[in-house]
């Protein structure tokens, strides 16, 4: 099945049958969340799967917007000590939220594929979950997915409202049959083959200062190593310069997924810039040499 036919088909349910899910199945849903991405790729998301009918049962009752009645819970936590250490408060408050939604789509397209039904809850009693599931209190429980075999008359789908969509800026109505605006020839994103221009510069900059307060942390040198690259675009007369942009460009986007790894090749870069520097503070030999000349000449 592919991706456009799961989420054709997808859609919550909350009558279920008896029959347990089995462990495969189980295992691919929990891959299929693994697989959603985490902002600044840090490892924030913990995902407890309930298949103990006590449990499960318990977590029903302390949460009374869990109307299905299926055999299985995964529930999608984040590690908020380890998002905001890592990521800030946009970490913490945002960021996770969203990678929480990632993965619980990811499981829900991927039951549909498995033949399996789930639906979403969201439960505002955070404080009972983690006593129920032993969750430490700095572990959010974000969302939980109900999940198991769908009754064979299921409880009536909820109609899906309209999308609401406009085209470049809010209340300009998308009519998807107009296609006028891809008839139009695109602009270039960003400069000429100068690279970008000062106001380019300048307000990536600007627009990179104001996001480092609430962002991932490692984003922060991320954005300055992308301005030198920036910056440095279309430089090519000095050729330590080109050198660099073409090393920055290389490895900036793999090295930027491990912190570790990102301060080795910092420091590789500072390495090559100090030692530039020493050679480049250094009088040139040849206008010594004929200083010298002239001395004596
Ligand atoms: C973030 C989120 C939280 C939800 N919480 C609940 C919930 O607590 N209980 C519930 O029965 N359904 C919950 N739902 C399911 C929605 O009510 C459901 O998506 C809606 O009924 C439309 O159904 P459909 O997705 O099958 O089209 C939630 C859905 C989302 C996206």
């Amino acid at each position: 099945m592919d991706v456009t036919e799961s989420i054709r088909k997808r859609r919550f349910h909350r009558s279920f049958t008896d029959e347990p899910v089995d462990e495969d199945a189980l295992a691919q849903l929990v891959w299929a969340a693994s697989r959603a991405p985490m902002g600044g790729n840090e490892l924030v998301r913990r995902i407890v799967l309930v298949t103990d009918p006590a449990v499960v049962r318990t977590v029903r009752q302390v949460t009374p917007s869990f109307l299905a009645n299926a055999p299985a819970v995964l529930v999608i936590c984040t590690d908020l000590e380890r998002a905001e250490a890592s990521m800030g408060i946009q970490g913490r408050d945002v960021l996770s939220l969203v990678d929480a939604g990632a993965a619980a789509e990811n499981v829900a397209l991927a039951a549909v594929a498995l033949g399996l039904a789930t639906c979403f809850v969201r439960s505002s009693n955070d404080v009972a979950l983690q006593e129920v599931l032993e969750l430490p209190g700095t572990v959010r429980p974000d969302i939980l997915i109900a999940v198991g075999h769908p009754a064979p008359t299921p409880s009536p789908a909820m109609k899906n409202p309209p999308a609401v969509v406009y085209r470049d800026r809010f209340g300009s109505v998308w009519n998807p049959r107009s296609g006028a605006s891809t008839a139009q020839k695109t602009a270039p994103i960003r400069g000429g083959s100068n690279g970008p221009t000062p106001f380019e510069t300048a307000l990536y900059l600007v627009a990179s200062a104001r996001d480092c307060l609430d962002e991932p942390l490692i984003y922060g040198p991320f954005r300055m190593i992308e301005g030198v690259s920036r910056m440095l675009e279309g430089q090519t007369g000095d050729s330590f310069l080109k050198e660099m942009k073409a090393a920055i460009d290389r490895e900036k986007y793999n090295v930027m997924a491990d912190r570790a790894s990102f301060a080795r090749w910092l420091d590789d870069l500072l390495r090559a810039f100090a030692a530039e520097a020493g050679r480049r503070n250094v009088p040139a030999r040849a206008s010594t040499a004929v200083a010298v000349d002239g001395e004596t000449g």
